[in-house]
C-alpha cells in the first residue's frame, strides 16, 4: 500500500529529506502530503518545497498546547494521512492529539517518532549528548510508535553503533544520524508492505527470524 504521510518538523529536517529522497529514488512507496512545522523559520520547510511538497507552519508561541494542537489538526485532518511522522518535531504531543490518529483496531496511534538513542535509555531532547556524556560504549537510534508518554511507545526498529575512543560529540552524532537516515525510510517501507508489527512488552520475545529482518539489527 502506498502510504500517505504528513511529516512534522521543527528545524533542519535531515530525516524529512531522507524520506523525500527515498520516495524520489523509489525505495519508499509513499506520498508526503504535507510538511508541517511549529517553527515558521525551520530550514526544513524550504527543503520540502524544493521537493514540491506542500508546507504549512503555525508557531506555538503565545498559544496553549491545546489551542496549538487544534490548529495543527485543522491542517492535518483533511489530508487523511495514514501516518504522521515526527522527524525532529520538538513538541510533546498530547493524548488528545494522538486520539485523532487511532489505528483501525485501536491498538496504537498512527504517529511515528525517531529518537537518537536506544530507548528506553536516554529519552528526552538530547539523546546523543546524554548518551555521550554518560560514557555509553554503544548507543543507537530508535523508531517507535508514539504513545501518551514521552519517547515511550512501542519500538518498531532500532540500530546500534559503537562509540570510538577518539569520538567527539560531533563524530558520535554524525554516525548516529547516518543510521537515522537509513532506518526511518526502511521502517516506513516495511509498513507500506507489511503494515505495523510490534511486540507487546513482556509477552513476546524477538525471534531469530525477526532479528535477521533488515533494519532491526546492525
Ligand atoms: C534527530 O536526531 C532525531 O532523531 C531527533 O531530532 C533530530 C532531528 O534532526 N528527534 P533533523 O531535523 O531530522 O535533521
Amino acid at each position: 500500500m502506498s502510504l500517505r504521510l504528513a511529516i512534522l518538523v521543527s528545524g533542519r529536517g535531515s530525516n524529512m529529506t531522507a524520506i523525500l529522497q527515498a520516495i524520489a529514488d523509489r525505495r519508499l512507496d509513499a506520498q508526503v502530503c504535507m510538511v508541517f512545522s511549529n517553527n515558521p523559520d525551520a530550514p526544513a520547510l524550504e527543503t520540502a518545497r524544493s521537493f514540491g511538497v506542500p508546507t504549512a507552519a503555525i508557531s506555538h508561541k503565545g498559544l496553549s498546547r491545546a489551542a496549538h494542537e487544534q490548529k495543527v489538526l485543522e491542517v492535518l485532518t483533511p489530508l487523511n494521512v495514514d501516518f504522521v511522522v515526527l522527524a525532529g518535531y520538538m513538541r510533546i504531543v498530547s493524548a488528545e492529539f494522538l486520539r485523532n490518529f487511532s489505528s483501525p483496531d485501536n491498538r496504537y496511534f498512527r504517529v511515528i517518532n525517531i529518537h537518537p538513542s536506544l530507548l528506553p535509555a536516554f529519552p528526552g531532547a538530547h539523546g546523543y549528548e546524554d548518551a555521550f556524556a554518560y560514557g555509553a560504549k554503544v548507543s543507537g537510534i530508535t523508531v517507535h510508535l508514539v504513545d501518551e508518554h514521552v519517547d515511550h511507545g512501542p519500538i518498531l526498529a532500532q540500530m546500534s553503533f559503537a562509540r570510538y575512543a577518539d569520538d567527539t560529540i560531533d563524530s558520535f552524532k554524525s554516525r548516529g544520524l547516518q543510521l537515522e537516515h537509513k532506518l526511518l525510510p526502511e521502517v516506513l517501507q516495511e509498513i507500506a508492505i507489511n503494515g505495523v508489527h510490534f511486540y507487546s512488552r513482556q509477552t513476546e520475545a524477538v525471534s531469530e527470524a525477526e532479528l535477521n529482518t533488515i533494519g532491526r539489527t546492525t
